[in-house]
């Protein structure tokens, strides 16, 4: 008889100080990996966030801005701040957002470690499609940054790719094990218990596959028993 064997959950393979050259190169044909497996996690996640205009709205690794436009679109009072590492992306996003009228943001640099932000000042932060490129070890670094930002009513939607809960949506684990670079450092992970461990309180976690492709996305909170350093 076979037996099924777990596939293991790995650490990155693509250290942070390449991310911005393996990003700056895949620019320009982001948008079609985008569109063919993450649609419905993008989407799920805007109906999480629930924008109400006027919002202080950070988006971190805003990429392309697929995300943020739509974020920016809802909420044209408030502030609509989008980062990210990578300017071959945010040039990307800056080319998409040009074209709408009426909307207020800022499109910059910034690193996910180090947010240029003040404490307590954001209503809502979106991180798509970041953390599963990011070393288990410096996850809690980044929460943190994000639950020092974060009101403490303000809310967290993340958006990862995840560990498939379907035998072939496994294969993306598969090709990320022979070529790292082709799954743009990406491999699949789970953030409820790191969140936990970071002070949130994880109010929603759902799984979604997009042509085998698994995310998970999630609605968290600062939960506001725990002391902050
Ligand atoms: C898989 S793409 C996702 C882009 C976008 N969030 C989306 O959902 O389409 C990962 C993005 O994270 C950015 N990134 C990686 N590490 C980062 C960091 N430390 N700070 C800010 N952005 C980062 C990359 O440059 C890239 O644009």
């Amino acid at each position: 008889m076979f037996r099924r064997r777990a596939i293991q959950v790995q650490d990155v393979y693509v250290p942070q100080h390449k991310i911005i050259e393996v990003y700056d190169k895949l620019a320009p044909v982001y948008d079609i990996w985008g569109a063919l497996t993450e649609t419905k996690a993008r989407s799920r996640a805007l109906q999480l966030a629930r924008v109400d205009d006027g919002s202080a709205i950070l988006e971190v690794a805003v990429g392309t801005g697929l995300t943020f436009l739509e974020l920016v679109k809802q909420n044209p009072v408030g502030t609509n701040i989008g980062i990210d590492i990578s300017t071959g992306m945010l040039d990307k996003a800056k080319a998409r957002l040009e074209k709408v009228e009426n909307v207020n943001y800022q499109l910059e640099t910034g690193n996910a470690f180090n947010l240029e932000v003040e404490s307590k000042s954001v209503d809502i932060l979106m991180n798509n499609y970041m953390f599963d490129l990011i070393a288990f070890n410096e996850i809690p670094v980044i929460l943190n940054e994000f639950r020092r930002v974060l009101k403490d009513d303000g809310q967290l939607i993340l958006v990862n790719m995840t560990q498939g809960e379907s035998i072939f949506s496994r294969v993306y684990e598969l090709i990320y094990r022979v070529s790292p670079k082709l799954m743009g450092g990406c491999r699949g992970i789970r953030l409820t218990d790191a969140l936990i461990a970071s002070g949130f309180k994880v109010d929603i976690r759902e799984y979604i596959q997009q042509m085998l492709f698994p995310s998970e996305v999630i609605l968290a909170r600062p939960d506001t028993r725990t002391h902050l350093e």
